[in-house]
C-alpha cells in the first residue's frame, strides 16, 4: 500500500514538474552546511591541481550544499564542471517550490554547475570526483522518503557510481549500521576504499553521527 502510494506520488510529480518559480533565501543555516561541506571535503580528498576538473554530486536533493562542494574543488583547477544528479528533483516543498527549482538558485551564480532531474544510471559521463552524501543503504529510509520499491538498488547503484569513476569518491553515512552495510556493498563488490570512520566538523553537528568511506579508482 505505502509503495502503491510512492509509486502514484513519484509518477504525478515527475509527470507535471509544477513548481512556483524563483525561489530566493538567505540563510545562516545554509551558510553553515557549505562551511560544513567545504572543511568534510578539505579533510578527506586532496586532488592535485589542474586545469580541468569533471565532478559530480549523487542525490544532490535540492543541493543546498553546492557551493561547498564548488568552492573546494574550484581551489584545484581552471575549469570546472560540477554535476549534480537527483532521481526525485520534482518533489515539492510545503511552500510549493520542488527540489529542482531550489537547486536552480543556489547553483545560479555557480559557472559550470549543472543540476540533473535523473537517475544516477542514465549518467555516463567520466567523472574525476565522486561525491555522495547519505546513500540509501536500506530500504526503510528509502520508503520514507517517498520513493518507491524498485529504485531502491544500492549494489546497482554503487556499481554504476564506480564504474564513470576516474579518481576518487566521498561516500558519507548516517550512523554505524548504515557504514557497515555500505562497507559491505564495497567489499562484496570488490570495489577498493579506505575507511575513515567518523567524521566531525566544528562547521555544523548533525544529530546522527557520520562516517566516511573514499574509495579510490585503480
Ligand atoms: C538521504 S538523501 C541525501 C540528500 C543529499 N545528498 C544530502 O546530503 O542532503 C538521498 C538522495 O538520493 C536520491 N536518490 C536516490 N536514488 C537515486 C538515483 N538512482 N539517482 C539519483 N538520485 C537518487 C534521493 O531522491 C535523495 O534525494
Amino acid at each position: 500500500m505505502f509503495d502503491l502510494k510512492n509509486k502514484i506520488d513519484y509518477y504525478l510529480r515527475t509527470l507535471t514538474k509544477f513548481s512556483r518559480k524563483n525561489y530566493s533565501e538567505d540563510s545562516e543555516l545554509k551558510q553553515a552546511i557549505n562551511n560544513y561541506t567545504f572543511d568534510v571535503l578539505s579533510q578527506t580528498l586532496n586532488p592535485s591541481s589542474q586545469d580541468n576538473l569533471r565532478v559530480l554530486d549523487i542525490g544532490s536533493k535540492n543541493w543546498e550544499y553546492v557551493k561547498g562542494e564548488y568552492n573546494f574543488f574550484k581551489q584545484f583547477c581552471n575549469n570546472l564542471k560540477l554535476d549534480g544528479v537527483e532521481i526525485d528533483a520534482y518533489r515539492l516543498y510545503s511552500n510549493f517550490y520542488s527540489r529542482y527549482e531550489v537547486a536552480k538558485f543556489y547553483i545560479k551564480d555557480l559557472d559550470g554547475a549543472e543540476y540533473y532531474a535523473d537517475n544516477l544510471l542514465n549518467i555516463n559521463n567520466k567523472y574525476d570526483y565522486i561525491v555522495w552524501f547519505l546513500p540509501f543503504v536500506t530500504n526503510y529510509p528509502h520508503k520514507r522518503w517517498g520513493l518507491p520499491e524498485n529504485m531502491f538498488m544500492p549494489e546497482k547503484l554503487l556499481a554504476h557510481a564506480y564504474k564513470i569513476l576516474t579518481k576518487e569518491m566521498l561516500i558519507i553515512n548516517q550512523g554505524e549500521e548504515e557504514a557497515k552495510i555500505q562497507q559491505q556493498l564495497l567489499e562484496s563488490q570488490n570495489i577498493p576504499y579506505k575507511p575513515l570512520g567518523v567524521i566531525k566538523s566544528n562547521f555544523y553537528e548533525f544529530k546522527n553521527q557520520r562516517y566516511g568511506f573514499v574509495v579510490k579508482k585503480t
